[in-house]
């Protein structure tokens, strides 16, 4: 068997994380991340059969049962994962429907997967059911994301619009929009099945007061996501209290529609 530590979804794994955190979006043990994997590319790594311990999820996810996972553990701290992934990440698959997952490696000092794990397993669903090559979510604390929820409406179309109208990327990079959830307890199923509900029309989801989820085919498609998210939200952080003397119209919003061959969420644009 090869080493786990150095097959390439590992690899880029604590690199992304290390990088969330290096962007200050994963302060102490805020943010979590989850990975689906092959069992091709496990078996190369891992005994597939052999559980170093059993976990229950208190969920249920039929349509995730066999899947295997890469995640981040709970109360971990992003910034030494680097240092020793075996205790800060863990790699299971999920049996019973969902109800349990097997550990097959990592949470070396009796750890346990993200807090966030129903979010995250509802949200794989979902994003699976639309899009059958999704592979990542992501969810962490962006600053200006966060900062924007407290002065912004949280009308979906209206902050989407807002993020759009602050960069020229926004709307290039995520045509269908942010979906935002208000304030909720966080961890627990009921703000999973609300994120997961979400998921379905769009790639990022604020939770408002929290943070934002993000999801993708890759690490880089999910991170990528929030990053562009985050730096509309800093624009409009910087600019919300000044007068507004030029802005993106939604003429030109057309206009990037057309060059870029994306159709913005219908019904978003004027
Ligand atoms: P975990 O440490 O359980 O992953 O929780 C962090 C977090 O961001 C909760 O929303
Ligand atoms: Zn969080």
């Amino acid at each position: 068997m090869k080493d786990i530590l150095t097959a390439p979804y590992m690899v880029e794994m604590i690199r992304t994380v290390t990088n969330m955190y290096n962007h200050g979006w994963d302060e102490r043990n805020g943010g979590n991340v989850s990975m689906l994997l092959d069992e091709a590319d496990v078996a190369e790594y891992l005994d597939t059969e052999t559980a170093i311990r059993e976990i229950k999820t208190g969920f249920s996810a039929p349509q995730l049962d066999g899947k295997y996972f890469l995640v981040t553990g709970t109360g971990k701290y992003f910034k030494n994962v680097q240092y020793e992934p075996e205790i800060n990440l863990g790699i299971v698959r999920l049996t019973d429907g969902g109800e349990t997952a097997r550990l097959l490696w990592g949470f070396s000092d009796g750890g346990n997967f993200t807090s966030e794990f129903p979010a995250h397993m509802m949200s794989h669903a979902a994003r699976l059911s639309v899009d059958p090559e999704n592979r990542i979510i992501m969810h962490c604390h962006p600053s200006n994301l966060l900062a924007m929820t407290y002065v912004h409406t949280l009308d979906e179309r209206e902050f989407t619009r807002t993020l759009w109208r602050m960069s020229t990327e926004c709307i290039v990079v995520f045509p269908e929009g942010v979906n935002v959830l208000p304030w909720m307890v966080c961890g627990t199923n009921e703000i999973g099945e609300a994120t997961a509900e979400k998921m379905l029309t769009a790639r990022l989801v604020v939770w408002a007061q929290h943070g934002i989820y993000g999801c993708g085919r890759t690490l880089d498609e999910a991170f990528g996501l929030i990053e562009t998210a985050e730096k509309g939200a800093e624009i409009y952080m910087k600019i919300a209290h000044l007068p507004i003397l030029n802005t993106i119209t939604d003429e030109d919003l057309h206009k990037l529609e057309e060059r870029f061959g994306q159709k913005g969420r219908e019904g978003y644009l004027d």
